[in-house]
Order: C-alpha cells, then sequence, then structure tokens
C-alpha cells in the first residue's frame, strides 16, 4: 500500500540522517570522517550526498527505529536489518561508511556500505549494499540520476560511471551530469531512464580488464538503441576517474573531458588488440579485417577514411587495398 511505501521511506530518511549525523559530529564517527577527508572529500560534497557512518554495534540502527515506533513487520522489509535464526534483528550495515542511494525523486531507498579499515578482518564485499525491497529494484536506479538530470539537459550529456567514488568525485570537481550504474551491467530500464534526458553518452569507466570489459558491454548495450552518441574517456592502465581526479586535479579532468575523449570506434580498435599479438602475421591480419567489417557500422565516410589511413599508416598497407576489402564486405552484407 501506499502507507506502507511512505512508512519505509521515512525509515530510510530517518537512518541516512542518523548515520550522517554520526559521521559528521561524533568520535565514533571520527576514523570514518578522517578516511573520507583522506580521499579528498570536502565537508559540503559529504553533506550534499549525504554520506553517512553506521557504527561497530549491530543493535544501533534497530533500537532508534524501534523507539520511533516503526514495527518490526515493517523494519523486516525494509532491507536495513537481517534475521537471526531466532528471528532477531540485526542492522546490516554496520562499521562501514554509508552510501545513499535515490530514486528519480531524490528518495533514498537503499544504502550502499563500504569497509574502510586497512586491519578490518571483517568479511564481505568492499560494498554492501541493501536487498531487493519494496522500494528498491536496482534494474530501475541509477546513483545521482536525481541530482544529475539537470546538468544532463544542460550540459546535453551523461557521464556514465561505475561506482559512487566516481560520480562522487567528478561532481565535487565541477561535473555534475554523472550517474553511476554501480558496477553492474546496463539494464534496459537504466537505458530508457538515460534516453530520456539526453542522446549523448561519455563511457568512463574504470581503465582496469573488467571496467574495459565492461565499458565495452555498454557501448553494445546503448548502440542498440539507436540514437545514442556514444563516446569514450579512458585513463592509465588500471585507473579509475576518481584516482585520476584525485592524483591530476579538477582542472586535469574537465581538460580530459572536453579534449580526452574517443570515440566508441576508436575505442573498439584499441579494445580488439588487447587480445591479440600483433607481431603475430595472422592475428596482424585477423585484425586488420575485424576493423574492416566493424567499419561496416560508420556512417560518416570521413570517419571512415581516417580509420583507413590509420590502418594503413600503421600496419603498411595500402589504403586501396583496405578500400577494396571493405568494398567486398559492405557488397557480402548487403
Ligand atoms: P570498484 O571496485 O571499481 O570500486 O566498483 P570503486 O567504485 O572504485 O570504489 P573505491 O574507489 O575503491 O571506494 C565499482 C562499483 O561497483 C559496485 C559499487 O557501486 C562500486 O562503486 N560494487 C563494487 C559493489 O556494489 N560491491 C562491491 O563489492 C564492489
Ligand atoms: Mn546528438
Ligand atoms: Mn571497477
Ligand atoms: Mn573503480
Ligand atoms: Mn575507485
Amino acid at each position: 500500500t501506499d502507507s506502507k511505501k511512505e512508512l519505509l521511506l521515512k525509515a530510510h530518511e530517518e537512518s541516512l540522517e542518523l548515520f550522517h549525523h554520526i559521521l559528521l559530529n561524533t568520535k565514533i564517527g571520527e576514523q570514518a570522517l578522517a578516511y573520507l577527508t583522506d580521499r579528498g572529500l570536502t565537508r559540503e560534497v559529504i553533506e550534499t550526498f549525504g554520506i553517512g557512518f553506521a557504527p561497530r554495534e549491530r543493535t544501533m540502527l534497530h533500537q532508534y527505529l524501534i523507539g520511533k515506533d516503526y514495527q518490526p513487520t515493517l523494519l523486516k522489509e525494509s532491507g536495513l536489518f537481517v534475521e537471526r535464526d531466532n528471528g532477531e534483528l540485526l542492522d546490516r550495515f554496520y562499521n562501514r561508511i554509508i552510501f545513499p542511494i535515490r530514486n528519480q525523486q531524490g528518495k533514498v531507498v537503499a544504502f550502499s556500505g563500504r569497509i574502510f579499515e586497512v586491519d578490518d578482518h571483517e568479511d564481505g564485499p568492499k560494498y554492501l549494499n541493501s536487498p531487493e525491497t519494496y522500494l528498491f529494484n536496482k534494474r530501475n536506479v541509477l546513483f545521482n540520476y536525481d541530482k544529475a538530470r539537470a546538468a544532463i539537459r544542460r550540459e546535453k550529456e551523461v557521464v556514465l560511471f561505475e561506482g559512487f567514488m566516481d560520480v562522487i568525485a567528478a561532481w565535487q570537481a565541477g561535473v555534475q551530469n554523472g550517474v553511476a550504474s554501480m558496477g553492474t551491467s546496463l539494464t534496459n530500464e537504466q537505458i530508457h531512464m538515460l534516453d530520456r534526458v539526453t542522446d549523448h553518452v561519455l563511457i568512463a569507466y574504470d581503465s582496469d580488464n573488467a571496467g574495459i570489459e565492461a565499458a565495452k558491454r555498454a557501448a553494445d548495450l546503448l548502440s542498440e538503441q539507436t540514437d545514442f552518441d556514444i563516446e569514450i574517456l579512458s585513463f592509465s592502465e588500471g585507473m579509475d576517474p576518481d584516482d585520476f581526479i584525485k592524483e591530476n586535479g579538477a582542472a586535469a579532468f574537465k581538460e580530459l573531458l572536453s579534449h580526452g575523449r574517443t570515440t566508441l570506434f576508436g575505442f573498439k580498435m584499441r579494445y580488439f588488440r588487447r587480445s591479440l599479438n600483433l607481431a603475430n602475421e595472422s592475428e596482424r591480419l585477423g585484425y586488420i579485417e575485424k576493423i574492416l567489417t566493424e567499419m561496416l557500422t560508420i556512417t560518416s565516410a570521413v570517419e571512415r577514411e581516417m580509420y583507413f589511413k590509420q590502418l594503413a599508416a600503421e600496419f603498411d598497407v595500402s589504403l586501396d587495398s583496405l578500400k577494396e576489402q571493405f568494398q567486398k564486405y559492405f557488397y557480402e552484407q548487403r
């Protein structure tokens, strides 16, 4: 019912306020706050995103919400707790930095908690997320979509990141049209959310193996929706956007955004050669043929000409032979 939804939203809002207060104003939040400050976050951006801290005791949030008269049945459904065999509810999030996840209306519907102590023997994932609940269907959520929407419209572009910290660091650097897929493959619902506000997507995933594979997959999924213009932002091997900003600063990041993009095709050319040894003649030939068939998707003759020239120069083959081979693929495909 609607009142159930209202109550669950209110429970999330009150949890957020508690976590946020503990991070900013209490002794037990100090270490977590120092960690975030160390990572370069300002107090202002911590407030903008409502970042918090969930302390060690696993009864804190439960007691707090029971004290505010929330019913146990509602709390069980909230995703904020885990249920023991004896039926007792324990706080799901403890000893973690808390990132609120908001729906399109800006209401908190879930949390993600990051482990941050180096000496911690706590197991579990780096980021622990709320489970799917009545409020939270992760297929329908992009991190920061609510706050980024205005900037996406203004910039006529969305920057698609992998992670929370990438979005937040970019925001602090003045790039506020960023959202995150939160490390999972883009869903049709998320693509539809993007489609409603823009037709330009700049993919800025991590430049590690997982990130490059994910960027390729995201680009393929977005390309299936015909009207997206897609570009790619890359970083030094192994780096993510947040690392880049921390190392090089906000101005360098903005410079990269304006002058450091690759076309989707340029990205694909680099992507396909990652698994090849181009010193090997047959792999070299296979690569050239692969690129030529991929070029069938390029509608701009000028852009094609650019890649013909790149291939010709790099592999010391004639433009004529490349074009002849391309024509052959072109007619075969029709
Ligand atoms: P990354 O592993 O790239 O982490 O995962 P990150 O964003 O760079 O985080 P920091 O900089 O180490 O703090 C990208 C995103 O995938 C999701 C999170 O949304 C994360 O931001 N993720 C990752 C999870 O949900 N759980 C995990 O255990 C790891
Ligand atoms: Mn356009
Ligand atoms: Mn990653
Ligand atoms: Mn990352
Ligand atoms: Mn990171």
